[in-house]
């Protein structure tokens, strides 16, 4: 399809999205003296320090400004003792900020100091192997930061948001989208969030990137970007094959129609739509004391064999989506074919020339025919209801995942629209394209 737009258009919404994304003044000095002052405390303790991520490259969100800041160790530190002075020398440098441990590959300290994420990670001072994973974030700092200027900073920013929006920014385990590094590894590939954006169109499947020409490994995700600095890595394996096609479904609206709605993914909700839909929302306390990655793995799991059972039992689910604010509540949103289901279900035989099966089959079974080369008889079935199939799924705690098991006694399951519709998170997630 021709682009009907005129390039003023896209000028204009996304010139206006920039100065949304400008920092309010001093915010960029207070970072900077946080930075210093953190670093120094790091380096009196012997050690040296790097600002690495998006805030020492100055391509990061006002909305979520987080400090990364690294100290090297020597390359024969054990990896316990590197666990332990980690910890140490985070919770030091950050002792009147109330510092908290966080554990992703090994164990960091983070602390939030106002607006602002303080972590302080230990690494390896890599000279020809990359041992641990965030020993690649120095060396990718060092390659963004010779590479990037004012004018791709600002591209950066937009590609970031504009995957914000769409819910489809950051790596971890519960958005499976674009981490801010491949963001930069993207404008920096095609020059520009418009240009970023015109390429994805035409993404296929295992699509490669591979700036620096490294081109040996060969990957199976949905999209490939080699690791300028490591090329045994794919910098976009988080990626899941739907949220790479939610983001190129919307580059294309954006694209075809560059409205600041369309640059928000805003989303309206359509009660009428919606009232023609057999939809059940289910609501569960958010797990206690749980890594959100966690809560979020195991929140998808039961998501998927709750569909399983639910069809196993006859019962279709046309789509499902779930959502957790990592606080109080879960939900799961399901839209269903039918919610109720006839009394009695066609249950199947064995092929009639085996006799000994069918005389079997014919003695434990009422109402026997035949289809085809099988005898069926007609049973009576369990859950004729939806709400019930869904209530007994959730009692059966040998199929709940581990920190769902107490929550989902206190599950409430429900068909009521308006009930449904105040949980908004989950039904735009359910809307969005
Ligand atoms: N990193 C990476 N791959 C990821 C996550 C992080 O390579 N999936 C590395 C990158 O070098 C990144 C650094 O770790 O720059 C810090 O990570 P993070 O703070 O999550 O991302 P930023 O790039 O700083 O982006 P932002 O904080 O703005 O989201
Ligand atoms: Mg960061």
């Amino acid at each position: 399809m021709s682009k009907t737009y005129s390039r003023s258009r896209f000028d204009e919404t996304i010139e206006k999205v920039a100065k949304s994304l400008e920092l309010r003044p001093g915010t960029e000095e207070d970072i900077e003296d946080l930075k210093k002052s953190i670093m120094s405390k790091i380096e009196d303790m012997g050690y040296e320090a790097v600002a690495v991520g998006s805030s020492a490259r100055g391509t990061y969100l006002p909305e979520k400004i987080d400090v990364d800041i690294f100290f090297y160790l020597p390359g024969e530190t054990p990896r316990e003792d590197l666990e332990r002075i980690g910890l140490e020398v985070g919770n030091k440098a950050l002792s009147e900020y109330s510092p908290e441990t966080h554990y992703a590959e090994h164990p960091y300290v983070k602390a939030e100091i106002g607006k602002i994420d303080v972590e302080i990670v230990p690494c390896y001072k890599i000279k020809d192997k990359i041992t641990s994973a965030v020993d690649r974030s120095p060396l990718h700092h060092r390659y963004l930061i010779e590479r990037l200027d004012e004018d791709k900073k600002k591209e950066i920013k937009l590609l970031k948001k504009f995957l914000r929006n769409m819910n489809c920014y950051g790596a971890k385990e519960e958005v499976q989208g674009f981490s801010g590094f491949l963001c930069e590894l993207l404008v920096l590939k095609y020059g520009s969030f418009k240009a970023v954006l015109e390429s994805a169109l035409k993404w296929k499947r295992g699509k490669v990137i591979d700036l620096e020409e490294h081109g040996e490994i060969s990957f199976k995700d949905p999209l490939v970007v080699i690791d300028p600095v490591d090329p045994e890595r794919n910098a976009a394996a988080a990626v899941s094959e739907e949220k790479l096609g939610r983001f190129m479904v919307n580059s294309k609206k954006f694209l075809e129609e560059p409205t600041t709605e369309n640059y928000e993914n805003s989303i309206t909700i359509n009660k009428n739509l919606l009232r023609n839909k057999n939809l059940l929302l289910i609501t569960i306390p958010y797990p206690k004391d749980t890594v959100s990655e966690i809560a979020w793995s195991q929140l998808r799991k039961m998501n998927d064999d709750l569909v399983k059972t639910l069809q196993e039992k006859e019962f279709e689910v046309y789509r499902s989506v779930h959502w957790a604010d990592e606080k109080k509540n879960t939900c799961i949103l399901l839209d269903l074919r039918n919610t109720k289901l006839p009394k009695y279900q066609k249950h199947r035989g064995p092929p009639f020339y085996l006799k000994d099966h069918l005389n079997k089959f014919t003695e434990e079974n009422e109402e026997v025919f035949v289809e085809g080369n099988r005898v069926y008889s007609w049973r009576k079935r369990e859950e004729k209801e939806v709400e019930q199939a869904v209530k007994n799924f959730l009692q059966d705690t040998k199929r709940i995942p581990s920190r769902y098991k107490e929550q989902t006694e206190e599950a409430e399951v429900t068909t009521n629209l308006k009930k449904i519709l105040k949980k908004k998170e989950v039904v735009k997630e359910y809307l969005r394209p």
